[in-house]
């Protein structure tokens, strides 16, 4: 039997170099790459890299080089064809059987990506064409500019039921019925399945067309169309605009999800590129955990009406189970009856930028629907708002984050429900005392006896903002050596790189970036280091390259802003022990103090996410 090198390419583009190493190696992501301490030989510090795009790894120490069935025959001591067998289980393929009508229809399929290329140039010639005014016309009264057009490859499909056979029929009819080009159906005659469509051709990571999806011009039925599943096409496995939201996610270290094709092709127009789309499905586990390749905590945007809420908790749901540290989702609402394109129309892409700055975060998203889910005015009621929680969490697979996620849905059952009980008896409210934010943390600041502070989960991203920070300003390490040499980094190499910081900065009172880059260059954390200077987790003032001629203001707001935010993250250890002991105490004896003493750290704690909120807002500052 043969394997084309069309077939093991594909069979490569399929699998996750990553997370096939992954399962026999510790991986850690580092920039756009992943490392690990090579298998191939024993070393200490990582020195083996793995680059999923482009489907190899590579070890600097050992030389170790190759691919997803090298690994497989190498590392895991398999002959080629039991690697080629068990990756292509994995990937969803068939390994051609050794029959000559089966290396046949291999051939074809990797003729299908030629077929689909031409379907794609024959649905823009038709798109510039006399019969594609009616749907550039569409396009130009939905605000698509000329070069989103051609970006996006908005191609037209003419109402007719031939003319893309006869187009195309030299590739062979058979083919573009398995391409779901045309449609079969008993011995009739094969016919066109796009017909006076719109058509938007769906990519894979690389850039290839594997399908489409056609919209009707004006009212209709179905409004969207799209290719069925095919042997290039899997519904559940694609997400709309990876290919380009996968780089634009590299600058921003975000990414957006919505709901519909035209949304993401308005989000990426209105300078929002970072974006991807399921297709007309909810979000399924593999595309979560594709999202997750790329960030740790997606945003997802859902229309505000009970539809949209629904899928939002659907998607929630779905992520419970493969819940890892470091990894969730966000959510935000849109208002009302709009989509992203539609509030950008009206309301413009400030209006977008406000609401993903505000994200929910999974567990209030979660805490939210179930506490609207029906009227909490009996004890029976709020029982049952008890148990949906706490089923929702049972189906958390990762024990870890299952117990953080108990403890904080306990706290706000709690808070809930004595705080009515308290307004109704006593007819008046807690005040919330002083609401300084700065004050308020410094007295939660690790006490003597606490010799140092564990940051982790979502602090340990703010905290890769200050480290970012911290190299763009070095002259600030030495300010906050105190602080920063009594945390401890849930993470091996952020805190190898917080050592190094501490020793280049010790004793030297001007450091520039370039000579701290200089001496890291030495030190195992200098691609760690780069990595955060190139893709920034988050949008601080301080992890932004400054102009040459920056203003002492501007200088000032950074270094401002950075010492906050270092204050923030340090005070957040603190504060939540403070706060499980009040709930403690709440548990075993309520008393008005007691209560009050609990609502008030609750209230730190919430100011404490909005402070790193605002500052990671940029908007003010040109
Ligand atoms: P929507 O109905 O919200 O459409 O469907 P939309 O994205 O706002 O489209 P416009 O703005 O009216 O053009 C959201 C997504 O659901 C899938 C498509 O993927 C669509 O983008 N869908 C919708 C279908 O697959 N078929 C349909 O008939 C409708
Ligand atoms: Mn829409």
């Amino acid at each position: 039997m043969t394997l084309s090198p069309q077939w093991l390419e594909e069979l490569r583009s399929r699998t996750t170099l990553s997370t096939l190493i992954g399962r026999t190696v510790k991986v850690q992501k580092a920039g756009r790459e992943f490392k690990a301490c090579c298998p191939f030989h024993n070393e200490k510090t990582p020195s083996f890299t793995i680059n999923d795009e482009k489907g190899f790894y590579h070890c600097f120490g050992c030389g170790a080089h190759g691919d997803a069935i090298s690994w497989m025959t190498e590392q895991r001591g398999l002959g080629f064809m039991d690697a080629v067998k068990d990756l292509a289980v994995e990937a969803q393929m068939e390994v051609p059987a050794p029959d000559p009508q089966a290396a046949k229809r291999q051939e074809a399929r990797a003729t299908l990506h030629d077929v689909m290329a031409a379907a794609q140039d024959w649905f823009v010639t038709q798109f510039n064409g006399i019969e594609g005014a009616q749907a550039r016309e569409y396009l130009k009264n939905r605000g698509i500019a000329e070069n989103t057009i051609r970006e996006f490859g908005f191609g037209f499909a003419p109402n007719s039921r031939g003319k893309l056979k006869d187009a195309l029929s030299g590739h062979g009819i058979d083919l573009l019925i398995e391409g779901g080009l045309l449609i079969k159906v008993e011995d009739k005659d094969p016919y066109d399945r796009f017909r006076g469509r719109l058509m938007i051709p769906i990519r894979d990571p690389r850039g290839r067309v594997i399908a489409f999806g056609g919209r009707i011009l004006g009212d209709g039925e179905p409004k969207y169309l799209n290719s069925p599943d095919t042997p290039l096409f899997d519904k559940g496995r694609t997400l709309y605009n990876l290919d380009k939201a996968s780089p634009a996610s590299r600058q921003t270290g975000r990414i957006l999800v919505v709901e519909g094709y035209m949304d993401a092709i308005a989000l990426a127009q209105a300078g929002f590129e970072d974006v991807v789309a399921p297709l007309g499905t909810a979000l399924t586990e593999h595309q979560i955990e594709r999202i997750w390749k790329m960030v740790e905590a997606p945003i997802l945007c859902f229309d505000g009406d009970n539809a949209g809420q629904k899928a939002a908790m659907r998607a929630a749901l779905r992520a419970l189970p493969i819940l890892r540290p470091s990894h969730s989702l966000n959510f935000i609402s849109l208002p009302t009856g709009q989509d992203p394109d539609d509030l950008i129309r009206s309301d413009g892409p400030q209006a977008f930028a406000a609401l993903i700055a505000k994200p929910q975060m999974l567990g209030d998203k979660i805490w939210q629907v179930e506490y609207e889910a029906e009227p909490l005015n009996s004890p029976e009621a709020k029982a049952g708002l008890k148990k949906r929680v706490s089923d929702h969490i049972s189906d958390i697979g990762n024990q870890d984050i299952a117990q953080h996620y108990r403890q904080d849905f306990q706290e706000r059952y709690q808070a809930t429900f004595f705080a009515r009980r308290d307004n109704q008896q006593q007819g008046q409210r807690f005040q919330p005392g002083n609401r300084n934010f700065k004050s308020k943390f410094v007295s939660y600041r690790p006490t003597d006896d606490t010799k140092s502070f564990l940051i982790e989960g979502y602090d340990l991203q703010i905290a890769k903002g200050i480290l970012g920070g911290l190299i763009r300003h070095p002259s600030q390490i030495s300010k906050h050596f105190e602080e920063l040499s009594i945390a401890k980094l849930a993470d091996s190499q952020l805190q190898l790189l917080l050592s190094e910081l501490i020793d280049c900065a010790m004793g030297k009172e001007t450091l520039d970036m370039q000579a701290l880059l200089t001496i890291l260059e030495q030190t195992d954390c200098y691609n760690v280091a780069k990595g955060l200077l190139r893709a920034d987790a988050l949008n601080f003032t301080f992890n932004r390259k400054l102009p040459e001629d920056a203003s002492s203001d501007l200088i000032e707001r950074a270094h401002q802003d950075l010492a906050e935010a270092i204050k923030v993250v340090t005070a957040r250890p603190g504060l939540e022990a403070a706060l499980a002991e009040a709930t403690r105490r709440v548990q075993d004896d309520l008393t008005e103090e007691s209560y009050a003493e609990q609502q008030r750290l609750r209230e730190a704690k919430q100011e404490f996410h909005e402070r790193l909120v605002e500052l990671t807002q940029l908007d003010d500052i040109a």
